[in-house]
């Protein structure tokens, strides 16, 4: 956008149409205020060659886009007649004085994520973060990029998030002139995209909810949330979560033709390296995930803080709920294990995907239980709702899926506040013997299914489990016994 870079790139000149043209009839008065201020003569005679090659990210990035074309020319034109006399901050040798720190983390599995402080602009449009007279500045990474997603470790998904890019300027003179704000915060920043997860439940929390979490609490509301890659539908599901870190409506940075200028900006979020976890030893603040959980239910007014043994004989029942999925890792005998489990004395809530698809009324649902009991699948993630000291019953499918559905479910559990028990499904328990015969290596070597890649659409997609009632009751049994008293 509205920025001359001067580096040794050429591939500018031949894509300007006749904005470009005009652009650069305005180029020499700046050129001389720049020389005037700066006292640089010698090397900018040495870069002048280098006045093709003003950043034309904007024109890789939208080259058909006309209103990206009217507003690249629009922001130069600006700075080019206003010159350094209305904005004297727009060039920073002004300054002369180091402003800004940027700092990086490259090294964490599942996030780069980028910290600054001081003079930072955040163009949305361009997703460009400049640092201004950056202390912290090195030629060879003056420009470095994040993409602001938390799997970093999958290459598809992260091919499908907006690449934020941070411009760092050297305190003294800079060839690079940042772009002059248009907005003045006076709070933190933090950009991040929801371009990764659709509405998929397990990943909006996991990925997204709690890394803004850790990245952004500590700031009691008194933050702004920029987001690449906007996904309205995201933004709807988690308002009450996102209206409760942030007093701030949040900024579609895609669509932001503003110059926003930040006292602080953190590119990227923060996440502990498992999911739906907090490490107190990472956190700056201590962080839990008790506490996060005890934040979800101050923000969805959840009534239950703790589950607490129910005394048999005082007419109370133990809540059991039952998340129960369709179309595949579907209880296929659903009805009678829900009578099943009202025999062993629980009262039984069954919960239809329909109404789960409500957070904010599901989640008072699920507080007022004391076990939650599926097949595993992004509904499990509802134990973000249940009192402390519940219950998790995962129903693992077959096919050698144990470590998955412990990494996404069972692992997170005790961090939780929460106890975990695992249910297995035999080869007994799944509609895939209606698919295949016993011979078949989806049943003889699951793990050469996994290795042909197949576990997702075989495993996951491809099977329904039909409950052996007797084996799952003397596991509920056990359930009940541990949350009631005599
Ligand atoms: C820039 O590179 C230097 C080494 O040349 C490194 O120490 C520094 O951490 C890098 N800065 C960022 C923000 O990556
Ligand atoms: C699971 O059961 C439902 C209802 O009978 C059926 O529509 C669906 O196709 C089944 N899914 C699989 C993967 O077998
Ligand atoms: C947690 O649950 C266990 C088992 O029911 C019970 O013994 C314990 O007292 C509970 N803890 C609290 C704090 O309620």
């Amino acid at each position: 956008m509205s920025l001359f870079q001067m580096t040794g790139r050429h591939e500018g000149a031949k894509e300007g149409g006749s904005g470009r043209v005009a652009m650069w009839l305005l180029l020499p008065p700046l050129f001389v205020l720049i020389v005037l201020k700066t006292d640089f003569l010698p090397q900018v005679v040495v870069h002048t060659v280098s006045y093709a090659g003003f950043d034309n990210a904007r024109w890789q990035q939208h080259p058909h886009d006309p209103e990206a074309v009217k507003e690249y020319n629009h922001q130069n034109q600006i700075l080019a007649t206003n010159g350094p006399h209305e904005d004297s901050s727009s060039i920073n040798s002004d300054t002369g004085a180091s402003v800004s720190k940027l700092t990086c983390d490259f090294g964490n599995p599942h996030s780069d994520t980028c910290t600054m402080e001081g003079d930072l602009r955040i163009h949305g449009k361009s997703a460009t973060v400049y640092v201004v007279a950056a202390s912290t500045h090195r030629p060879e990474n003056s420009t470095i990029t994040v993409r602001p997603y938390t799997r970093k470790w999958e290459q598809e998904t992260m091919s499908r998030i907006r690449e934020v890019t941070m411009r760092s300027m050297p305190p003294a003179f800079s060839f690079v002139i940042p772009p002059k704000c248009t907005v003045r915060h006076d709070v933190p920043a933090v950009v991040f995209s929801t371009g990764g997860c659709g509405t998929n439940f397990f990943h909006g929390m996991s990925d997204l909810v709690v890394p803004l979490y850790i990245t952004s609490r500590e700031y009691d509301g008194r933050v702004q949330l920029l987001i690449a890659d906007y996904n309205a539908e995201w933004v709807a599901k988690f308002r009450p979560v996102l209206a409760a870190l942030s007093t701030f409506p949040v900024i579609d940075l895609d669509a932001d033709a503003a110059v926003r200028c930040f006292p602080s900006v953190h590119v990227g979020l923060e996440s502990h390296k498992k999911m739906l976890a907090i490490d107190p030893s990472l956190s700056r603040n201590g962080y839990t995930m008790m506490g996060f959980r005890d934040f979800l239910r101050s923000v969805f007014s959840l009534q239950r803080p703790w589950a607490t043994p129910v005394r048999l004989g005082s007419g109370q029942k133990p809540r059991l709920l039952m998340v129960l999925r369709r179309r595949s890792r579907e209880l296929s005998n659903e009805a009678e294990t829900i009578a099943a489990m009202e025999e062993i004395g629980f009262e039984v809530v069954a919960a239809r995907p329909e109404d789960v698809s409500d957070m904010s009324r599901f989640a008072g649902v699920v507080n007022s239980c004391d076990v939650m009991v599926g097949v595993h699948g992004a509904g499990l993630t509802n134990m973000v709702f249940l009192p402390h000291n519940g219950t998790v019953v995962q129903i693992v499918p077959w096919g050698n899926m144990k470590w998955a559905c412990w990494y996404a479910f069972g692992e997170p559990v005790p961090g939780m506040g929460l106890r975990y028990v695992e249910y297995e499904a035999t080869a007994e328990e799944t509609t895939l013997k209606e698919k295949y015969p016993r011979d078949h290596p989806v049943f003889t070597d699951p793990q050469s299914i996994h290795r042909q890649g197949k576990a997702w659409s075989t495993f996951l997609n491809g099977q329904n489990v039909t409950l052996d009632i007797d084996r799952f009751k003397a596991v509920m049994l056990q359930v009940f016994q541990s949350i009631t008293t005599e």
